[in-house]
C-alpha cells in the first residue's frame, strides 16, 4: 500500500538525522547485519567504507522518492540484478531490512518513533518487494 505523507516525512526526517553521520550510520548497519548473520559478511569483498558511502548515497535517493518508487524501477531493478550477482537471495532482504531499522532506533535513540519505525518497515517492506520480483522470478518458458 502507499505510504501516507505522513509516513513519508518521518522516513525523510529520521534518514536526515542518520545522513549527518553517514559513515557512522553505515557502519553500525553493517554491524548489526553481520551480527545478525555474520555469513552474509563472505559476500562483501569490497572496501566496506567505500561500500558504506555507496549505500547511504543510494538510500538517500530512494527516500527523496519514496512516495514514487515507479519512478526508480529502471534503477532499482538493474540495482536488485547486481545483487543477484553478488550472491544475495531473496531472504536476506529481511535481514538487511531489520538492520537498516534497528541502525536507525540505535542512533537516533528515543526521538525514533513507533510510528517512524513502522512506516520504515512498510517502505523498506515495499522496496524489497520491488527488487526481489523483478530479479528472482522468471517467466516460464514459452510453450510455442
Ligand atoms: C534493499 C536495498 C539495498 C540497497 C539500496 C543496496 C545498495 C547497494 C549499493 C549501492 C551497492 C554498491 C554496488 C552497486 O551499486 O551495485 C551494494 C552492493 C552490495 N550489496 Fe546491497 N543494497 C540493498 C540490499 C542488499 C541486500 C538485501 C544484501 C544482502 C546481504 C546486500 C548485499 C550487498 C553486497 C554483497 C554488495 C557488494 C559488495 C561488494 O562489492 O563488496 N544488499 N548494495
Amino acid at each position: 500500500m502507499a505510504l501516507t505523507n505522513e509516513e513519508a516525512e518521518l522516513i525523510r526526517d529520521s534518514f536526515r538525522v542518520v545522513s549527518q553521520i553517514k559513515r557512522q550510520a553505515a557502519n553500525r548497519f553493517y554491524q548489526n547485519l553481520f551480527e545478525a548473520e555474520p555469513g552474509l559478511r563472505n559476500l562483501f569483498i569490497n572496501d566496506m567504507d567505500q561500500q558504506g558511502a555507496l549505500l547511504m548515497s543510494k538510500l538517500g535517493l530512494v527516500v527523496a522518492e519514496i512516495q514514487n518508487l515507479d519512478a526508480l524501477v529502471p534503477m532499482l531493478e538493474d540495482l536488485a540484478l547486481r545483487h543477484v550477482a553478488y550472491g544475495v537471495k531473496p531472504e536476506d532482504y529481511d535481514l538487511v531490512g531489520e538492520a537498516l531499522v534497528q541502525m536507525l532506533s540505535d542512533l537516533i535513540g528515543d526521538d525514533f518513533s513507533q510510528e517512524a519505525r513502522d512506516a520504515w518497515a512498510k517502505a523498506y517492506d515495499e522496496l524489497a518487494t520491488r527488487m526481489i520480483s523483478s530479479a528472482y522470478s522468471h517467466r516460464k518458458a514459452s510453450t510455442n
